[in-house]
């Protein structure tokens, strides 16, 4: 008998196919997400299961699922997973790094360039039927080229963000918890500085850190305050590494020029303050989604099941024993 394991949400069929070669496969592709109770009945005779960060993988859960050997994210973040729970109940716990790194990237100069060129409103100025012939002074944007971009977290995504800035020839600064070897600033023409120093020097700030009690808000009212007014603040990570309520405030009054934003707190329920604002540009976390990346990423998430229950070391195993 093949083991039992559940799709949360809608993959592609290929990765049902592989699943299928192993397991007998439980998927859920009209992607309803499943509220916690719902989860731990399906959940609940499984040996394994891929899930997405609308699934929260606690203790609670994991105490109706005895069977559950594995979880395998489909996120390169997985602040959806407790981690010491999965680890106490014996449960593998994996994560997707390193595929989406450049989709992710891309993204974020997606939103850099549409927040600082304000295309956002724009277009929607030019949709709305309000264009009625060129002005020198219509919408003046913050030059990107030339400009100092400053990144918290020059990891894998903040490391791409920084190599595409090459191009723009731009200054680039960095904070992080460590300092990067040399050969990192190197490829990244970064240099490290503190945390005022980056707020207080950059035209655009850029958030590429994990989301967790150590990162909670650590873009708040404080350190908004600290930016540059013509700055702008760009977040492709996790919600609640920015502290919404205080963004929305200083967007309001100018504390800064404009916010990008892929994530929000309380995803997908975001503040509805941010829609009366012109100054920034938002998107619904979708800074992965290229079709090749996701298939990738589901690909991996897959492939790290199937490793975790065939008695092998899953490639991105969270919690080693
Ligand atoms: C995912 C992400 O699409 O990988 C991550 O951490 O934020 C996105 O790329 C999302 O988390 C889906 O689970």
């Amino acid at each position: 008998m093949k083991p039992k394991v559940l799709v949360t949400r809608e993959v592609f069929d290929e990765v049902l196919e592989y699943l299928s070669q192993y397991f007998e496969v439980t998927s859920n592709q009209s992607d309803v997400p499943f509220d916690p109770e719902t989860l731990a009945m399906r959940l609940s005779e499984k040996e394994g299961a891929v899930v997405t960060l609308s699934d929260r993988i606690d203790t609670s859960l994991l105490g109706r699922c005895p069977n559950l050997k594995a979880v395998c994210n489909i996120a390169v973040g997985y602040n959806n997973i407790d981690l010491d729970a999965c680890t106490k109940a014996r449960v593998m716990a994996t994560n997707t790094p390193g595929v989406l790194d450049d989709t992710t990237g891309d993204f974020t100069w997606a939103l850099i360039l549409a927040t600082a060129r304000l295309l956002t409103e724009a277009e929607t100025y030019l949709r709305k039927g309000q264009w009625d012939g060129w002005k020198l002074k219509q919408f003046l944007g913050l030059d990107v080229h030339h400009a100092t971009l400053g990144i918290f977290g020059l990891g894998r995504i903040g490391q791409v963000v920084a190599r595409r800035a090459i191009g723009f020839e731009m200054k680039v600064t960095y904070h992080d918890i460590r300092r990067s070897a040399p050969e990192i600033e190197q490829s990244c023409r970064a240099s490290f500085v503190n945390k005022d120093e980056l707020l207080s020097q950059a035209d655009i700030v850029t958030v590429h850190v994990p989301y967790s009690p150590a990162t909670h808000h650590l873009i708040g009212k404080k350190e908004l305050e600290k930016m540059k007014p013509s700055a702008i603040l760009i977040n492709a990570s996790r919600g609640g590494v920015v502290d919404d309520p205080a963004l929305i405030e200083a967007l309001r009054k100018g504390t800064i020029a404009g916010a990008g934003l892929d994530v929000f707190e309380n995803e997908p329920k975001f503040d509805p303050g941010f829609l009366e604002l012109k100054n920034v540009v938002l998107a619904p976390h979708i800074a992965s989604s290229s079709r090749a990346t996701r298939h990738r990423m589901a690909m991996l998430a897959a492939q790290n099941l199937v490793a975790a229950l065939t008695g092998k070391t899953p490639p991105n195993l969270l919690n080693p024993a």
